[in-house]
């Protein structure tokens, strides 16, 4: 079974004119024996990984220790008794106790191309070779333009976005936006927000995310207001009612808020979607009113069926501001001309790592290039063998599925969603405890998973929708079976 697949394009990491002393190490064939010899040997580890296993007993031990240390120096224990060996083969990753776990979440959206690929370590290794391990914003070299003329480039052909400025995490790039946002509106002193967004973890993307427990202790001192996301169950009635909520606002709080933050398909919330109308709607309003729109794909990003979700549906024109990240391993925020900022409101030190710009364009070449995106595409594929997968073993095993409890004593029968590379199914009702559960008995069965959405929780996969077949599902969603069933039972 092979699990990673090489893209047949040229490696164009670097344009390097003849004469300078960098062209001799450019075509070097020395150096390409080299690193070809080490690509053959990563091959050679990763062939003994094709299905999950068990941990060994031997190991448990000296992993007890590692676990230990972990939760000693970070102050407290990591959800998963998770600590990788550094070997992985596509979706397939080995643990230091010996376990081979399906990872279906990829450090929650990072490694759309699974663990080790090849052709990723390849460019890595050539990009340890640069001067520079990180990139700024004063001195940098070529990496740093063509990925951001590559973003560019990609979102202009169905947005007004123009300029892009890189950081190092997606909370940064949100913090960037804000600013944007904020300059360009004269300091307005307000944001709208959806109920149930999550924006990063900063003091202020704490506040404006939509969750109690992560604004804990945090003095609240940017004034948030929310809307109520798409409720499928309501339709029609639910694009009036948000709406409603937004003239409201504007109307008791004329010309004070700085942006509209959305998520077109939210993350942390649930992997909640809507239609095209519904966010049509509220940014026709907020054009109106000069309230600019900030699109949120930190966690979208390349996984619904084309490379921005504002793309896939239809809405670019309407798009101010756009923050992205994880699978492109920099992050970016992007804006239109006419938001560019004032000189000194965008910096850093670090804009990304070498390998983080060569990889991440080299991950953006491939999933433009490989015939991912579309109603047919891989990722669509994918997505629809995830679905059937749950929909079996709903069909075998209905009492697992009772219908979804939502707020106020409200329900839904809702059981499988998201769309494309964001997939959630709903079992036990949503139930927080047994949602929970679940998490840690399909890790112990060998599946990696994690959880969205608040009442109701559900069962979130990010898997490596870039390496990852409709048929690899077949094995996970056994273990799928086997975890409900635990769970079911005790
Ligand atoms: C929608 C969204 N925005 C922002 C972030 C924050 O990104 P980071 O964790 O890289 O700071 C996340 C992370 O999950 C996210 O899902």
């Amino acid at each position: 079974m092979s699990t990673t697949r090489t893209a047949s394009l040229p490696d164009r990491s670097h344009h390097v004119p003849p004469g300078l002393a960098a062209s001799r190490l450019e075509g070097n064939a020395a150096l390409d024996g080299a690193v070809r010899s080490m690509i053959e040997q990563l091959r050679a580890a990763q062939a003994e990984l094709v299905a999950s296993r068990g941990p060994r007993k031997e190991l448990a031990e000296s992993y007890r220790g590692w676990l230990e240390r972990n939760a000693s120096v970070r102050g407290r224990a990591s959800y998963y008794p998770y600590l990788g060996s550094g070997l992985g083969h596509g979706p397939l990753v080995e643990l230091l106790d010996g376990s081979v776990k399906w990872d279906m979440i990829g450090g929650i959206g990072v490694h759309l191309f699974g663990h080790g690929d090849p052709d990723l370590c390849e460019v890595a290794i050539r990009a340890g070779l640069s001067d520079l391990v990180q990139q700024g914003n004063l001195q940098f070299n070529a990496d740093s333009i063509e990925f951001a003329e590559l973003l560019v480039e990609e979102a202009r052909r169905c947005s007004r976005l123009s300029h892009c400025f890189v950081s190092n995490s997606g909370c940064m790039v949100n913090e960037a936006a804000l600013k944007v946002c904020q300059q360009k509106t004269g300091a307005a002193p307000r944001i709208f927000a959806f109920a149930g967004c999550f924006m990063g973890r900063s003091t202020t993307m704490s506040q404006i995310g939509d969750a109690a427990g992560y604004r804990q202790g945090i003095p609240l001192n940017t004034l948030v207001d929310y809307l109520p996301f798409y409720d499928a169950t309501l339709g029609a009635r639910s694009i009036e009612m948000t709406r409603w909520h937004l003239e409201q606002a504007i109307l008791r709080y004329p010309k004070q808020h700085s942006c509209l933050i959305v998520e077109l398909v939210q993350g942390e919330g649930g992997f909640n979607t809507a239609p095209r109308e519904f966010f049509l709607a509220l940014f026709e309003l907020a054009r109106k009113h000069g309230i600019p729109v900030w699109d949120d794909e930190v966690q979208t990003f390349g996984r619904t069926e084309r490379m921005f979700a504002f793309e896939a549906l239809d809405l670019g024109e309407h798009i101010d501001v756009v923050t992205l990240g994880k699978m492109s391993q920099a992050c970016a925020c992007l804006y239109t001309a006419d938001m560019n900022p004032g000189p000194g409101l965008l910096s850093g030190t670090f804009s990304a790592a070498t390998s983080a710009f060569r990889v991440g364009r080299r991950i953006l070449e491939r999933m433009r290039d490989g015939g991912y995106y579309g109603p047919d595409g891989r990722i669509a594929r994918l997505h629809a063998s995830f679905r059937a997968g749950i929909e079996a073993i709903r069909g075998r095993h209905p009492e697992w599925f009772p219908p979804v409890q939502e707020a106020f004593g409200r329900t839904h029968d809702r059981f499988v969603g998201g769309v494309g590379g964001m997939m959630r199914f709903t079992p036990f009702g949503g139930s927080k405890d047994r949602i929970m559960r679940l998490m840690h008995v399909l890790f112990e069965e060998g599946v990696i998973a994690f959880y969205c959405g608040h009442d109701p929780y559900h069962v979130r996969f990010l898997p490596p929708v870039g390496v990852m077949t409709p048929e690899q599902f077949e094995p996970v969603m056994e273990i799928v079976e086997r975890s409900l069933a635990r769970v079911a039972s005790e």
